[in-house]
C-alpha cells in the first residue's frame, strides 16, 4: 500500500473507476458514482461474494427487497427510536461534527457509545471548540433518511439504513418459498442509506452505500456449527473487548485455540474466519486483517455481541465487516408490532421456536471495493507506470485485444469477437503499444493480446501478463483454452 485515501480519491476519478457524485454542480458530499471501470469492478466483487454464500451453498438463499418499505419496520426494528449519532453544532450554526469523532481527534481514544451528557462535560473541562467557535448542547440526531409517500404529504417513510430488516419482515415467506430447515442463512445484497454527520475517507464512510448481508438463524440451543472444521486451522490477529480493557495488543491464534480458550464461539468462529478467507482467495495480505471485538458500549442497540473485521487502511485499522449475534431481538419485535407467527415449528421437541441470528455478517460493498483497490495499487517504478492487481476475478476487464498497428484492425477484431463470448474484453487500437500497456495495467487488465504482421503468417498471437510483462507467443486457435486456464 503506497498512497493515502485522498491520493487514491484522484486516481479513482481519473481512472474512471469512481468519481465524485453530481460533480458538475460541486458534488455532493458522501454520495460517489462507480465509473466504467469501477461499475465492473463492482458487479465483480458482488458476483464472487453472491457465488461463495449463494450458489455454492445449500443451507443459504438470497433475496433482494424494496430500498423503501412499511415505516412500521423501523418502528419495530428500533431504528425510528435508537438509531443515532450524537451531533455538535456550533453556535453560529454553521458547522456540524460527529461528537465522537470529534472527541476522538482532540483527545485520543475511542468514543463510541459517549452520552451527550459525558460529551457537554468533556467539551466544558478541556474548553473544546472549532475554529475557536464554541458548541451548542450536544444533541441527538437520527441517521435514518426520510422521504414522503405519495403525494399526501406527511406520509413519511425511510430509504433503508441497512439491508437486514427485509430478511426479517420477509422471513416466513422465504423460509416457506425454500423449504429451509434450521440453521439456515437468508443473504442480500443491496444499497442502504445513512444520514452520517460528517462522511469521510472517500468511499468508507459514504452517506448511500451497498451492504452485502447474511442473517443466518438457528435453533437457540445449536451452539454446534456444521462447518466448523473448514476453519479450524485457519489464524486470525485477534483483540477481545478483554484484551481491549488490559490495554494488550493483537495477537495470532487459530481458530482452535480461540474456541478452547473461549474467546470465541463456534459460529462466530467460523463466520470471522470464512470471510477473511475470502479476501485471502482474491489475493489479500492476511497481515492486513484483524478480528476486534465490540466493546460493551459499542454495541448496536439489536446487538448482544459484535466482532468486527478490520482492515489496516491507510487511516488505520478500520471497521470492514461486522459480525453481530442478534439473537432473536428482531424475529421477536416483529412478532410483537406486526402480531404475526414468525415462529418455526421444531420437529425436535415438538414445539414453536423463534429463531436466533446467531451470526449477521455485514460487509460494506464499497469499502471492500477500496480494500480491493489498495491491495491492488503498485506504483511500479520499474515499469513507469501505475500496475493495479487486482485478482482476475475482480478487475474490470479480463483481455485487452490490440492490433499493432491500425492496419491489422479487421484480424483483430474477428480475436475480438470470438474473445468477447468468454471473456470481458476490450479493443484498443490508439496510441503506442507501450502507452496501451500502461493503460490496461493501470486498470489491472490480466492480459493483452498483440497482434502483429508476424500473426498473419504464423496465426499467433503474443500474449502479455500484467504481473510479470513476460510475453508468450499464443496460437490463434488455442488462444481461448490458454486464456480459460490463466483467468
Ligand atoms: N445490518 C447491520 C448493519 O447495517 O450494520
Amino acid at each position: 500500500m503506497t498512497i493515502n485515501v485522498e491520493e487514491m480519491a484522484v486516481f479513482c476519478k481519473r481512472k474512471g473507476i469512481i468519481y465524485p457524485s453530481s460533480e458538475i454542480y460541486g458534488g455532493l458530499s458522501g454520495f460517489f458514482d462507480y465509473g466504467p471501470y469501477g461499475s465492473e469492478i463492482k458487479r465483480n466483487v458482488v458476483n464472487a461474494w453472491w457465488k461463495e454464500w449463494v450458489r455454492s451453498r445449500e443451507d443459504i438463499v438470497g433475496i433482494d427487497g424494496s430500498i423503501i418499505a412499511n415505516p412500521k419496520i423501523w418502528k419495530a426494528s428500533g431504528h425510528v427510536d435508537g438509531f443515532s449519532d450524537l451531533i455538535l453544532e456550533t453556535e453560529d450554526g454553521k458547522e456540524q461534527i460527529r461528537a465522537d469523532h470529534f472527541l476522538e481527534e482532540q483527545l485520543g481514544g475511542n468514543f463510541d457509545g459517549v452520552t451527550s451528557d459525558e460529551v457537554n462535560k468533556l467539551l466544558k473541562k478541556h474548553n473544546l471548540t472549532l475554529k475557536g467557535k464554541k458548541f451548542k448542547e450536544c444533541v441527538s440526531f437520527n441517521m435514518m433518511f426520510t422521504t414522503n409517500i405519495g403525494p399526501k404529504q406527511g406520509n413519511i417513510g425511510y430509504l433503508r439504513p441497512e439491508t437486514a430488516q427485509i430478511i426479517f419482515a420477509d422471513f416466513k415467506l422465504i423460509q416457506e418459498n425454500a423449504r429451509l430447515k434450521l440453521p439456515f442463512g437468508i443473504a442480500q445484497v443491496g444499497k442502504a442509506f445513512r444520514n452520517e454527520i460528517s462522511p469521510r475517507n472517500f468511499i468508507f464512510r459514504s452517506r448511500e452505500f451497498e451492504q452485502l448481508e447474511i442473517e443466518y438463524f438457528i435453533h437457540p440451543k445449536q451452539t454446534k456449527c456444521p462447518y466448523i472444521d473448514e476453519v479450524k486451522d485457519f489464524s486470525m490477529s485477534v483483540l477481545s473487548a478483554e484484551m481491549q480493557e488490559k490495554g494488550e495488543k493483537a495477537v495470532s491464534m487459530s481458530v482452535k485455540e480461540l474456541l478452547k480458550k473461549k474467546i470465541l464461539q463456534e459460529w462466530h468462529a467460523y463466520f470471522l474466519a470464512k470471510n477473511i478467507k475470502w479476501f485471502l482467495k482474491l489475493g489479500c495480505n492476511p497481515k492486513n486483517f484483524r478480528i476486534r471485538q465490540h466493546l460493551k458500549d459499542e454495541l448496536a442497540h439489536y446487538s448482544s455481541d459484535c466482532w468486527d473485521i478490520e482492515y489496516k487502511f491507510p487511516f488505520g485499522f478500520k471497521e470492514l465487516q461486522g459480525v453481530a449475534d442478534r439473537s432473536d431481538y428482531d424475529l421477536s419485535k416483529h412478532i410483537k408490532h406486526s402480531g404475526k407467527d414468525l415462529s418455526l415449528f421444531d420437529e425436535e421437541t415438538k414445539s414453536k421456536v423463534v429463531p436466533h441470528v446467531v451470526a449477521e455478517p455485514s460487509l460494506g460493498l464499497d469499502r471492500a471495493i477500496l480494500v480491493f483497490l489498495f491491495e491492488a495499487y503498485n506504483d511500479d517504478k520499474k515499469r513507469g507506470n501505475i500496475v493495479l492487481n487486482l485478482h482476475p476475478k475482480i478487475a474490470p476487464l479480463q483481455v485487452a485485444i490490440l492490433p499493432l498497428v491500425k492496419k491489422l484492425d479487421d484480424e483483430s477484431r474477428k480475436i475480438f469477437e470470438d474473445l468477447k463470448e468468454d471473456f470481458n474484453c476490450f479493443f484498443d487500437n490508439g496510441g503506442s503499444i507501450g502507452r496501451r500497456y500502461a493503460r490496461m495495467d493501470e486498470i489491472g487488465t490480466p492480459f493483452c493480446v498483440t497482434i502483429d504482421f508476424e500473426s498473419l503468417e504464423d496465426k499467433a498471437v503474443t500474449v502479455r501478463d500484467r504481473e510479470t510483462t513476460k510475453q508468450e507467443r499464443i496460437k490463434i486457435s488455442e488462444l481461448k483454452t490458454y486464456l480459460r486456464n490463466k483467468l
